[in-house]
């Protein structure tokens, strides 16, 4: 037997259970929740499709085991959901069910599409949705009853604040993914627009982030950045209390629509070299407007590479001259984390002053680029590249080292 420890629908649940007991299994016989169905039991008809981690997975062929420190939500849960509640009104309106069987799965599903996709040009609802088989219906009302949705999606409270869609932007996603809200295809103006100039572009320039010593106490790696911006520090300060807005610049992070009481949802990719993972997680922000402090704290896990992680940043803001001499803004950081699995080398390794100055450096452009970005500007975030961040770091060790040998 195996001791878990999974989040069922908010609720933490631990169990003992045999290596090879499925999720599904574990939902239904240990839970009784049953709203979960099994058809196949060979990942094939989507019946038991769940949520994991905020993505949609299937129970059948995922072992309980594997979500040891997950999040899981079942169908029971969607009841306060209002993009869910649309959908299944739609299910109903559209006669999109008959036994029943496959409509947990598929009401998943098909919600996960919407709020993915919805925004898609010439969304093909049938492949999206072929994973998830259905014995009765032959399918016309459920494909019409996520039209109908997809159609009224910026109307849905739930798609309101979403600035992507598909899987949380990795670091390469920025310059692709929609910042709006999703428009619906019906909605958009059947006579082509009149061409429009480009907006103008905001380049990004260098900012030199001051990284203070490194410590590691009981597994926690603490350290200090500081950099500055040319900008005054009301307009920093009105970017940088804002967590979606610093999420925005953050590569590879994208924060879920805000929650009451500053309770943070949000998935980080990250990808060092050949390791990736994909946090979700959650957290809390306090705030201290007067003082131009902010603190976040937060922690999540990684399913597939078994990583976890917590953390806390912590950033005050105080009023500096630039070196040009103008007005700016010193931001003073203290970044506490804890890594545990395969990326754990990492938060151990003497890596990470390089890591840590490149994320700074990444971050600190963002803010300058969107600050300086006028109305209607295209801002293409800095990124960091997984293999190129590491390969940077490695490179920029083995110059030093040469030059070191050289003597100069
Ligand atoms: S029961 Fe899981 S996919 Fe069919
Ligand atoms: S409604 Fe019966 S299997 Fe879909």
């Amino acid at each position: 037997m195996t001791h878990i420890t999974i989040e069922v629908n908010g609720k933490p649940v631990t169990a003992d259970v045999t290596p090879r007991t499925h999720l599904a299994d574990f939902l239904r016989e240990h839970l009784l929740l049953t709203g979960t169905h099994i058809g196949c039991e060979h990942g094939v008809c989507g019946a038991c499709t769940v949520e994991i981690d905020g993505e949609i997975a299937r129970s059948c062929i995922t072992f309980a085991v594997a979500c040891d420190g997950a999040r899981v939500r079942t169908i029971e849960s969607f009841d306060d959901d209002p993009l869910m509640a649309r959908m299944r009104d739609a299910f109903s309106t559209s006669h999109a069910l008959q036994c029943g069987y496959c409509t947990p799965g598929m009401l998943i599903a098909a919600r996960d599409l919407v709020r993915r996709k919805a925004a898609e040009p010439g969304l093909d609802i049938r492949t999206e949705m072929s994973g998830n088989l259905c014995r009765c219906t032959g399918y016309a009302g459920i494909i019409e009853a996520i039209e109908t949705v997809t159609a009224e999606a910026p109307a849905v409270p739930a798609l309101a604040g979403y600035r992507w869609v598909g899987p949380a932007p990795g670091p390469g996603a920025a310059t692709t993914q929609p910042t709006k809200a999703p428009v619906p295809t019906a909605a958009r103006p059947v006579t082509p627009a009149a061409p429009k100039a480009a907006p103008p572009a905001v380049a990004s320039r260098p900012i030199k982030v001051e990284v203070g010593a490194i410590t590691v106490v009981d597994g926690e790696t603490r350290f200090t950045e500081s950099f500055v911006l040319e900008h005054s520090r009301a307009a920093v300060w009105d970017l940088m209390r804002d967590p979606q807005k610093v999420a925005a610049c953050m590569p590879g992070l994208a924060l879920d629509p805000p929650a009451a009481n500053d309770h943070l949802t949000g998935r980080m990719e990250v990808k060092l070299g050949p390791i990736s993972a994909g946090f979700s997680g959650e957290g809390a922000m306090s705030r201290d407007d007067a003082g131009h402090h902010m603190m976040i704290e937060g922690r999540g896990s990684d399913r597939k590479s078994g990583s976890r992680a917590s953390g806390r940043v912590e950033y005050v803001l105080s009023e500096t001259a630039t070196g040009g001499g103008g007005a700016g803004t010193r931001v003073d950081c203290v970044i506490a984390f804890t890594l545990q699995g395969p990326l754990a080398q990492f938060g151990r390794s003497d890596l990470v002053r390089d890591l840590v100055a490149r994320i700074g450096e990444a971050f600190a452009r963002n803010v300058d680029m969107r600050l300086r970005a006028p109305e209607g500007a295209v801002v293409a975030p800095a990124e960091l590249g997984g293999f190129s961040l590491v390969l940077g770091v490695l490179l920029g060790r083995l110059r030093r080292l040469l030059l070191r040998l050289l003597g100069r």
